[in-house]
């Protein structure tokens, strides 16, 4: 255990895999500052969770607008004085519907701003602070997602802003080790949340066809980024893939 009381921030925390680890962190005895666009949602999340209100911060954040985001670190250092763990959670994809060629530019951008974009200005500013600090240091743990690996048909935004993240994890993972920053990235599959609701009706395959997928209980991820996150800093998982077991991955399907 960490001698002194540990801060997270968690990006995309009013519903789904962020809610779910946010709220995991603190029951597990971290101080949490929820971020989000949705200040309500972010209320909400911890207001129906029975979590110590005490240990919570809401901070409404357009993590893809730099002002905003300067002020999530800002507000938390206020409230909490230090940052331990930034979950770069936020993130969104264009309609599965829309072939590639006709996405608009701002469908392309918008994605990009969420997913690849946000998750550099946090990455700055817990940069700023997690080497200044005493003790020095802390981790961030980037949410990839299958699609880090692997594309579903009409998805170039989201595939390609989730293979970046991959070298966004790499790249801050070797600048951070002079400041004793350890990065890591989760890639989830099919998580029971808002976005994968779809593939209960079925979601379009490789192949044309169109499959129900199973999923898996949104908690399940909410614990392994609580393992990922009371690691020592001397040590890192640096890639974790955790999803429902018999979705198609591995092999053609
Ligand atoms: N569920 C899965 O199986 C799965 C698989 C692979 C990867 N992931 C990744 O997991 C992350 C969370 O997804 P989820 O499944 O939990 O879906 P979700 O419930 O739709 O959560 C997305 C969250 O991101 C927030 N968000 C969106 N745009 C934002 C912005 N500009 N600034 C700040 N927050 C923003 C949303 O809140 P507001 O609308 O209030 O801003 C929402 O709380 C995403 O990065 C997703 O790519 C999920």
């Amino acid at each position: 255990m960490a001698s002194h009381d540990r801060v997270a921030i968690v990006t995309g925390a009013g519903s789904g895999i962020g809610k779910a680890s946010a709220l995991a962190l603190l029951k597990a005895g971290w101080h949490v500052a929820f971020a989000g666009r949705r200040a309500d949602a972010l209320e909400k999340a911890i207001a129906g969770s029975g979590a110590d209100r005490s240990r919570a911060l809401t901070v409404a954040t357009d993590v893809g607008k730099p002002d905003q985001v300067k002020n999530l670190f800002a507000k938390t250092m206020e409230k909490f004085g230090r940052l331990d763990l930034l979950f770069n959670n936020a993130g969104m994809g264009t309609p599965g519907t829309i072939n590639l060629e006709d996405l608009t530019v701002e469908q392309w951008q918008a994605v990009v701003a969420v997913n690849l974009t946000g998750p550099f200005l946090c990455t700055q500013e817990a940069f700023r602070i997690m080497k200044a600090q005493t003790p020095r240091g802390g981790r961030i743990i980037n949410n990839g997602s299958i699609s880090a690996h692997a594309p579903r048909p009409n998805s170039s935004p989201y595939t390609a802003t989730k293979h970046a993240i991959t070298g966004l994890t790499r790249a801050s993972m070797l600048d951070g080790r002079k400041y004793d920053i350890a990065v890591g990235q989760i890639d989830i599959g099919n998580a029971a949340t808002e976005m994968t609701e779809r593939m209960v009706n079925g979601v379009a395959q490789a192949d044309g066809s169109v499959k129900v997928e199973p999923r898996m209980d949104v908690q399940h991820v909410a614990d392994a980024i609580v393992h990922m996150a009371n690691l020592p800093l001397e040590s890192n998982v640096l890639f974790m893939t955790i999803k429902a077991t018999k979705m198609p991955f591995e092999g053609r399907g």
